[in-house]
């Protein structure tokens, strides 16, 4: 494997699960692959999870870590080709990218959504720009449209929980004040598609999914009749998708509260803001599995790296 940028690189779901659990069992157990090698992780916007578990990842398997603020520490970045670069920017991504990749062995991104205009979000300037440009390989770590990060450690944590072979998994949209990017959901959406369950997403009208991802999924727009019986309920924030990066109303009634969630397991790939999206209730019960998700990011990440090393040993 050459880059870990979506789902897609990820040839067979059971296998990574399987050999993320075992990693999980014996992380120290690869530390050949990491020694002399660095891992530069570059944020453009905040983290708590995937800034430590990706560098806890990396010290699993030997490897040194450099980060930086990309965001808020670098150079604004262009991104144009042919450009006069007499306005904001300081600095190419052609530039930019070809340093980075002399200075370490991998480098993880993370670049989310501005939700400003679909296209430009779509385009994926900076993951794409460093693909392009860099010589090294490449880490999504959150992007515009997806975080197959989360998605492996969400895959991780639904084996360990499940018991049966296709329980009934729920994506429910949740109320939040801020317009979120859609990369979470997207990703989960097409994790699960890669896998044996019920799979349902719920939402209210307006609040669909870029339909080429969501394309085969089970839509329910009563989220009671939704959650009827399902094993897990992974509930997660996004902001529309046509009426793009819009907040259309507040719908309050869709925060999970322990009534709602029944004897199903909770999920979400944290922060979450208690009380509106879910109630400390849910968050407090043993069956919140939120912690053991931020966890398996570890897990996730370690796989990823793992599998990039031996490609290029
Ligand atoms: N779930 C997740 O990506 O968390 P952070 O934004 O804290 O990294």
């Amino acid at each position: 494997m050459k880059h870990y940028l979506s789902i897609n690189d990820i040839d067979s779901l059971p296998n990574w699960v399987d050999e993320a659990i075992a990693l999980k069992k014996s992380p120290y157990g690869f530390q050949h692959l990491g020694k002399q090698k660095t891992i530069c992780l570059l944020f453009f916007n905040n983290s708590l999870r995937t800034r430590l578990s990706t560098q806890k990842a990396a010290m699993y398997l030997g490897m040194e870590v450099m980060i930086m603020n990309f965001g808020s520490e670098g150079w604004a970045l262009e991104y144009e080709d042919g450009t006069m670069m007499n306005q904001g920017t300081s600095e190419h991504i052609k530039e930019a990218a070809r340093v980075v990749s002399q200075f370490c062995d991998i480098v993880a991104i993370r670049a989310f959504a501005k939700l400003e205009d679909k296209i430009t979000d779509e385009a994926e300037e900076v993951l794409t720009g460093f693909a392009k440009h860099a010589s090294i390989p490449i880490v999504n770590m959150e992007s515009s449209v997806a975080h197959p990060l989360q998605a492996l450690a969400d895959a991780i944590t639904l084996a360990e929980h499940k018991t049966k072979s296709k329980p009934k998994v729920v994506l429910s949209w949740a109320p939040h004040p801020k317009a979120l990017p859609h990369a979470v959901a997207n990703s989960f959406v097409q994790m699960m598609k890669k896998q044996e369950a019920d799979f349902i997403i719920t939402h209210p009208k307006g609040y669909e999914l870029n339909p080429e991802i969501t394309n085969g999924c089970q839509i329910e727009y009563d989220q009671e009749t939704a959650l009827e019986n399902a094993d897990f309920i992974y509930v997660k924030n996004w902001s529309s998708y046509e009426d793009y990066g819009q907040v259309l109303h507040q719908n309050t009634n869709w925060m999970m509260t322990e009534k709602k969630l029944g004897h199903a397991k909770f999920m979400h790939c944290l922060p979450v803001r208690r009380n509106v999206v879910v109630e400390d209730a849910v968050l407090d019960k043993n069956q919140s599995l939120v912690i053991e998700q931020a966890n398996n990011r570890t897990f996730a990440a370690q796989l990823v790296l793992k599998k990039i090393l031996e490609n290029h040993e």
